[in-house]
């Protein structure tokens, strides 16, 4: 089934919101995102939507103190559309927007408990990088975003990409 995607707009920070702990299964997340993500970083922050509903959102922006490198806070699917290449879909027009806008690279983190988070960003190209504990062969940062917020960090090389579209 097709969905599309879109920058987002204020208003669409309620519906995300409101699902947001669900599609983390049950981890509180909802205080992590405020809607001002859907207010003033628009260019980099993007919503998918199938049939008219809401399937996943990504909210990003461009590094203020390395402007080489965008970051990407949070990408989320409906847990009922997952699978369907809506989560690499959004990362792509996030890289759409980033690379024009002269970065480099996209860093991203997450808990080192979302395994399927790991999963995902390493299938699709990011790369873990270094940290000092390690999980089952994956580096992550002790406390990094806290006590007990142990993290693993990531990276795409959007030079990488372009130059692999280049190749025959
Ligand atoms: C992680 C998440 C965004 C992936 O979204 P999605 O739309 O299902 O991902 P896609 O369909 O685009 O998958 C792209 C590739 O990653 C793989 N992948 C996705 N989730 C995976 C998982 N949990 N385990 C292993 N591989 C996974 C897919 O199989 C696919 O690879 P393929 O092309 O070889 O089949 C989604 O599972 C989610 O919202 N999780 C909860 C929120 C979260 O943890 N967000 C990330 C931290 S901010």
């Amino acid at each position: 089934m097709t969905f599309s995607i879109r920058h987002a707009v204020p208003s669409d920070h309620y519906q995300v919101v409101v699902n947001l702990d669900a599609w983390w299964g049950g981890r509180q997340m909802s205080d992590m995102l405020p809607r001002l993500f859907f207010t003033h970083f628009q260019p980099t922050t993007f919503v998918a939507e199938q049939d008219g509903q809401l399937a996943g959102f990504l909210a990003g922006f461009i590094s203020q103190t390395d402007p080489a490198t965008g970051y990407v806070h949070f990408i989320g699917v409906d847990p009922s559309r997952r699978g369907l290449g809506i989560g690499e879909a959004l990362y792509g027009r996030f890289f759409d927007a980033a690379r024009p806008a002269g970065c480099q690279r996209v860093h991203a983190v997450t808990s080192r408990i979302n395994h399927g988070s790991i999963a995902f960003h390493r299938r699709i190209g990011f790369s873990v990088l270094p940290g000092d504990g390690n999980a089952d062969g994956t580096a992550y940062t002790i406390g990094y975003d806290g006590p007990d917020r142990d993290c693993v960090r990531f990276e795409f090389d959007l030079r990488a990409l372009q130059t692999g579209a280049e190749c025959n």
